[in-house]
């Protein structure tokens, strides 16, 4: 906020436009850049990408109005906010799960938010570049690791006399195309089982099958544009997978990103940051729309778009749909107070629903041409995508920026941005926290932001090196720190919160209240959104939990 003036530490947004862009700042960051391409991925895309855009309008929107609402008309945090609104207190727990959540959602955000200052530097450094460095060997190697993934018949090699075989020929003995295409065929049918126990056999196997699927990529048409492709896509991977495997880095630019965080919400930058923020944001939307434009060139840019939206109802998983929700509120940051706390600042003039739907809108767009970017390159480059995605954002933007004139800076000016945007909803993150330590427990602005930043910055160790370190230690349901970590904050905390937001706008707070915080509002459209609110969005929400505890219970 503009103007700290208040002893205790609160004040009001210096102007309209400094609400709205630390609102939208808060929304946007890597939950549309790097979250919502990559689970989109990992959740098959089409009907994954459908019912995300439902739960968007019938639940994250409406949502959003009412915790403004609630925030605004408290002026407070959100335990301070429930404890003012209404004697039950029942509701003071949602306001303290809100808290809670924030804490742990930072823990793990700012190590993500820590890679994007990892690869400013990689960009700054012009690491990208160096593609050479993958050799034949290395395209060798990846063409025999996607052909392993294909399914092999179950056949035993040896049995099969298929081993004395492979002793005394070799793939470069056979001379005509036939020969080769029944060798292939031969070799493909004695994978499988792999001569399981007999290493020399899966060596020779091996060691065979590389050199002809070389020796084809290699005769193939377009082999040097093909190659120059392929040397891009495993050489950025190769600096991914080698820059997360090291914990030291992890974990030290995440404690950067959290100090950086620390810094602006103790006070007396945020002006600067709403000052950058009108600068940096439209930029960020530019750069966006000329990746679009770039990616929509790739020839195969219509098959991207084709499995991106075309919906497959079939293979959607109530996991799937489960993801989609709490999605909608880690994008829009609901479900935790981070928009009542924002709302908290916000004065009595200006209109809860203009700025909830300019908010939610430019979200959702920047989510889906982050997801159209980052679909077209990794298909174009047709990039491994062995990690389920997570490393889909800082492998197709450095690829795609290499066949750019220019490219180099404009990588290090995207991760600029990534960053920024990730710092403003980092701030978001705190500013809850932090707010409920001044509110409730009279703490100071200082004291409140070094004490729970540096035990945040603490938890979020154990997310980085869940990474590297601690890649193995997978004692929750099979997910290691940080997956477990974003699976219960995002998937059922926030949706539950929000949840209660809903009941409690819909049920709670007398009909005048809602009516004076929304007056402006048509009558018809203010009937829409007390109907959403009341059944819809927590109908919804409900049913996905319901159905899901249903399944796993029968199942
Ligand atoms: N909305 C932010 C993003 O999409 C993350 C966030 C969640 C911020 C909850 C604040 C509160 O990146």
């Amino acid at each position: 906020m503009s103007n700290d003036t208040k002893s205790n530490g609160r004040g009001k947004w210096g102007s309209r436009i400094g609400f709205m862009l630390a609102a939208s700042g808060s929304a946007i960051g890597l939950g549309n850049l790097w979250k919502f391409p990559y689970i989109t991925y990992k959740f098959g895309a089409g009907a994954f990408v459908l019912v995300y855009l439902g739960c968007i309008a019938l639940v994250g929107l409406p949502i959003m109005v009412a915790e403004m609402m609630i925030g605004r008309r408290s002026g407070l945090n959100p335990v301070g906010a429930f404890k003012k609104l209404t004697n039950r207190r029942i509701w003071v727990f949602v306001g303290g799960l809100g808290v809670t959540c924030g804490f742990i959602l930072l823990s793990y955000y700012s190590v993500v938010a820590g890679w994007a200052l990892e690869y400013t530097v990689k960009s700054v450094r012009n690491d990208f570049a160096n593609h050479q460095t993958i050799t034949d060997k290395d395209i060798g190697a990846h063409l025999f690791a996607e052909y392993i993934k294909t399914p092999k018949s179950k056949s035993d090699p040896i049995k099969a006399g298929y081993g004395s075989e492979l002793s005394t020929i070799s793939f470069y003995d056979l001379k005509s195309p036939k020969a080769k295409k029944a060798f292939l065929a031969k070799l493909a049918k004695a994978w499988g089982e792999f001569a399981k126990g007999k290493p020399e056999i899966y060596a020779k196997l091996k060691s065979n099958t590389t050199a002809s699927l070389l020796d084809a990529f290699q005769r193939g048409d377009d082999y040097s544009s093909r190659k120059l492709r392929l040397q891009r896509s495993l050489w950025v991977g190769a600096l991914f997978g080698k820059f997360v495997a090291s914990p030291a880095k992890v974990v030290g630019w995440h404690l950067l990103f959290m100090l950086l965080t620390m810094l602006i919400v103790v006070g007396g930058v945020s002006q600067g940051i709403e000052r950058a923020s009108k600068i940096l944001m439209p930029l960020l939307l530019t750069m966006l729309v000329y990746l679009v434009i770039r990616a929509l060139g790739f020839s195969s840019a219509s098959e991207s778009l084709a499995m991106i939206f075309r919906p497959n109802f079939h293979a959607l998983t109530i996991e799937a749909v489960l993801e989609a929700l709490g999605h909608s509120f880690f994008t829009l940051s609901l479900g935790m107070g981070a928009m009542l706390t924002y709302g908290s600042y916000l004065s009595k003039d200006e209109s809860l629903t203009t700025s909830s739907i300019v908010i939610t809108a430019l979200d959702t767009l920047i989510a889906l041409m982050a997801t159209i970017i980052i679909f077209c390159a990794i298909h174009a480059f047709k990039m491994p995508v062995g990690d389920g995605g997570v490393s889909n954002l800082f492998r197709a933007i450095p690829a795609m920026f290499q066949e750019t004139p220019g490219g180099n800076w404009l990588t290090v000016i995207f991760y600029v941005l990534v960053a920024f945007a990730a710092l403003t909803s980092t701030i978001s993150l705190l500013e809850v926290v932090v707010s409920y330590f001044i509110d409730e427990r009279g703490w100071s602005r200082r004291k409140a932001t070094l004490l729970m930043g540096s035990a945040i910055a603490l938890l979020g160790v154990a997310s980085a090196l869940s990474l590297n370190a601690w890649a193995n230690f997978k004692p929750f349901f099979g997910k290691t720190v940080f997956e477990f970590f974003d699976y219960t904050v995002s998937n059922w905390f926030l949706p539950l919160g929000g949840l209660f937001v809903a009941l409690f706008v819909g049920w709670v707070l007398p009909v005048e209240a809602k009516r004076d915080e929304l007056k402006g509002l048509p009558a018809v459209a203010f009937g829409l959104w007390h109907v959403t609110i009341r059944y819809i969005s927590p109908l919804a929400v409900a049913g996905v939990f319901v159905w899901l505890l249903y399944q796993s219970i029968v199942a």
